[in-house]
């Protein structure tokens, strides 16, 4: 199994628990802020409808909805019913559009034909198994000229935190998991093969931007450490001892010493934004 096809297979068998993780740690200090940015990319607009496809905890879809309004609409769908838990849980805010929650995998999309007028997916398509299918999916759900974002990470060394966690893995868990960790978010790092495949599906003016937001782990090495629960090594790293634990905290602190001020992880990531037209 390629890194983004066992990544896959690991958020679709995810516990609640370790997906809180994700909810609490990555989204608010990396996912939501990079949210935004891909909804000023693309625009969302009063009254739209927009499909968010690996919705996750809805981090892309409640945003959608608070700028579609409520005369808007929104659908997130996911393959994880732990992402989709946390989804559901969180109560709706006011003023903003209902949104649909629908488990089912990207290349077989449960939704209507020509239905939205915005389709997003936020760090998704490089998990995909069928790539080219679920671009296809997102197509057939837009209506003709309606919009799609997609944001895929760069390289894992373009995004220094992270690639500060796979040398700490890879220290301690050796070369092969090391390289899964970094083939799964960071496993569709080339522009041009992005845009191609964005095209491929039959989209019309696709457009590949590099963008970089700058990140904060105030908690240090042990908070940016415990993204990884959240990851395809977090059951590695749980089944570890005491003492191995402590030689991937002190591999991950040397590895993120460069981006230390004082106690505080500060870098910065950096993702591939593109905007395509039905
Ligand atoms: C890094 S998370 C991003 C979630 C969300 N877009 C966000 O910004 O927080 C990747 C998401 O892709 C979902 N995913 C992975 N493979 C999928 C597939 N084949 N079909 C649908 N969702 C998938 C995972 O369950 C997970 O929620």
């Amino acid at each position: 199994m390629k890194g983004g096809e066992s990544w896959a297979a690991a958020f679709a068998a995810a516990s609640t628990d370790s997906m809180s993780v994700y909810d609490r740690i990555m989204v608010p200090r990396i996912f939501d802020p990079w949210a935004e940015a891909l909804l000023d990319a693309i625009g969302v607009a009063p009254g739209d409808a927009v499909l968010d496809v690996a919705t996750g905890p809805g981090t892309v879809a409640r945003r959608a909805a608070a700028r579609a309004g409520a005369s808007g609409r929104v659908a997130g769908c996911d393959l994880s019913p732990a992402m989709l838990a946390l989804a559901t849980e969180k109560p709706p805010d006011e003023g903003a559009a209902p949104i649909a929650y629908i488990c089912c995998p990207a290349d077989a999309l449960e939704v209507p034909d020509e239905d939205f007028d915005v389709a997003l997916c936020q760090q998704g398509l490089q998990f995909f198994p069928d790539r080219a299918g679920a671009l296809g999916e997102i197509r057939r759900a837009l209506r003709p000229g309606g919009r799609a974002g997609i944001s895929v990470w760069c390289a894992i060394e373009q995004c220094p935190p992270f690639e500060a966690v796979a040398v700490g893995v890879e220290r301690v868990l050796g070369a092969e998991v090391a390289l899964t960790f970094r083939t799964g978010p960071w496993g569709l790092p080339d522009p041009g093969e992005l845009g191609r495949l964005v095209e491929a599906a039959g989209f019309t003016a696709v457009e590949v931007v590099r963008r970089t937001l700058p990140v904060v782990f105030e908690g240090g090495p042990s908070q940016m450490l415990a993204t990884a629960g959240a990851a395809v090594v977090g059951p590695l790293i749980a089944a570890l001892d005491e003492r191995g634990r402590a030689d991937l905290l002190a591999a991950t602190t040397q590895a993120l010493a460069p981006l230390m001020d004082g106690d505080v992880v500060r870098s910065e990531l950096a993702s591939h934004v593109v905007t395509a037209r039905r």
